[in-house]
């Protein structure tokens, strides 16, 4: 799978703009604050339909204009296809795949399979559960449409549950107790399979990247394995949550741990050690993806030279060498001097919201 053209109408700093990709290696380059991640972050809302910076849209649409648009040519399985949203100061969002318009956000995800990798990654084991959950949640939403719109439903209980804990009468609350339960069983079976499939890939990538020393190991942190499990405890923990104002446990809460030879990542992992392992997880949702799709998914690198030391700069451009890789960096030798890359690349010099030249 790869992207053809992107067009870019009042989006961030751009005011038009259309960018030609080559099938492999796209290199934006420019000073800082210019456009690049700009550009990155055009690509990931036009795959899932959020930006991985903001909540807020409206934010997306460039200063003093009222509506943006982005209009995205790929081709996936020898088929060329469109995307094109459309977004609106007053929050409307319009998404049309190949002409039609779509209901829902869920319907868009699956189209375009994209990884991202980007500076504020690196925070992904070292932060709370949230962006691990997120990382988890993508993932699984990219190949399983169904799998976000089960999310979607289990929280729109959970707000129901929580403005019945708020307003502290309880008389329903049996049948959302019931309703929680039966999602949190299904997102519990998905989550549990892809971490299954995350820690077999694992244990190929990173000891590769550790020259075998290293022991990894991904660990599913829940409390539950069925329905009648999480009623049980949601039955528990009613006067707690009444206490509290909203549902302590579920899977809003879950989370995953990385084991390093057998210690906590989190509490005792150094620097280097993060970031080795963030990145075998990201080599470990391309596999996963690549194999589930059977196509390559595109690569979003953000500023990767910069973030990671050349060791670990070569593992993932080594890996990535037959995908679409979009990267953006602020120096253009630190991209060009890795040789794996430079066989069929093409250059965009990025200057305020222009590209100033572009070249193979
Ligand atoms: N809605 C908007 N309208 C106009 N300009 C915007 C908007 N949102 C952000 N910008 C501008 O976009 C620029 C930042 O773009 P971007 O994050 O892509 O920079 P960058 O080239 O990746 O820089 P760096 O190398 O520092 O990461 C800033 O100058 C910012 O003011
Ligand atoms: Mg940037």
């Amino acid at each position: 799978m790869y992207i053809k053209k992107l067009y870019l109408k009042n989006f961030r700093n751009y005011r038009e703009q259309i960018f030609e990709l080559n099938e492999n290696a796209n290199v934006f380059y420019g000073d800082n604050a210019q456009g690049k991640t700009n550009i990155l972050e055009a690509l990931y809302f036009a795959a899932l339909g959020r930006s991985f910076r903001t909540f807020k849209e409206a934010e997306l649409i460039k200063f003093n204009h009222e509506y943006s648009n982005i209009n995205l040519t790929y081709e996936k399985n020898n088929r060329e296809n469109n995307i094109e949203i459309n977004i609106t100061k007053k929050n409307n969002k319009v998404i049309k795949v190949n002409g039609v318009k779509l209901n829902k956000n869920s319907e868009l995800v699956g189209n375009i399979n994209l990884v991202i990798f980007s500076p504020d990654d690196i925070m992904i084991l070292k932060q709370g559960p949230a962006l691990r959950r997120k990382f988890l949640d993508i993932l699984i939403s990219q190949l399983k449409p169904k799998y976000m719109h089960e999310l979607s439903e289990y929280n729109k209980i959970l707000d129901n549950r929580n403005a019945m804990l708020k307003s502290k009468n309880l008389e329903t609350i049996d049948v959302w107790n019931e309703q929680l339960a039966s999602k949190m069983e299904i997102i519990h079976k998905y989550r549990k399979e892809y971490i299954d499939k995350i820690q077999e890939k694992l244990v190929i990538i990173h000891p590769g990247l550790t020259d075998n020393k290293e022991e990894i190991l991904i660990k599913y942190k829940t409390n539950f394995t069925s329905k009648e499990d999480f009623i049980e405890t949601l039955k528990r923990n009613e006067l707690n949550d009444l206490y509290k104002g909203y549902t302590t446990e579920g899977a809003h809460r879950e989370d995953f741990e990385i084991y390093i030879n057998d210690k906590s990542l989190n509490m005792y992992g150094s620097q280097g050690q993060h970031r080795t392992a963030v990145l075998a997880l990201k080599i470990a949702e391309l596999n996963i993806i690549k194999e589930e799709i059977g196509e390559n998914p595109i690569l979003l690198l953000d500023d990767v030279t910069s973030e990671l030391d050349e060791h670990r700069v070569l593992s993932i451009f080594d890996v990535v060498k037959e995908y679409q890789v979009l990267i953006t960096c602020t120096d253009l030798a630190q991209v060009l001097k890795y040789d794996c890359l430079t066989k069929n690349i093409k250059l965009f010099n990025i200057k305020g919201g222009q590209v100033e030249n572009s070249g193979e």
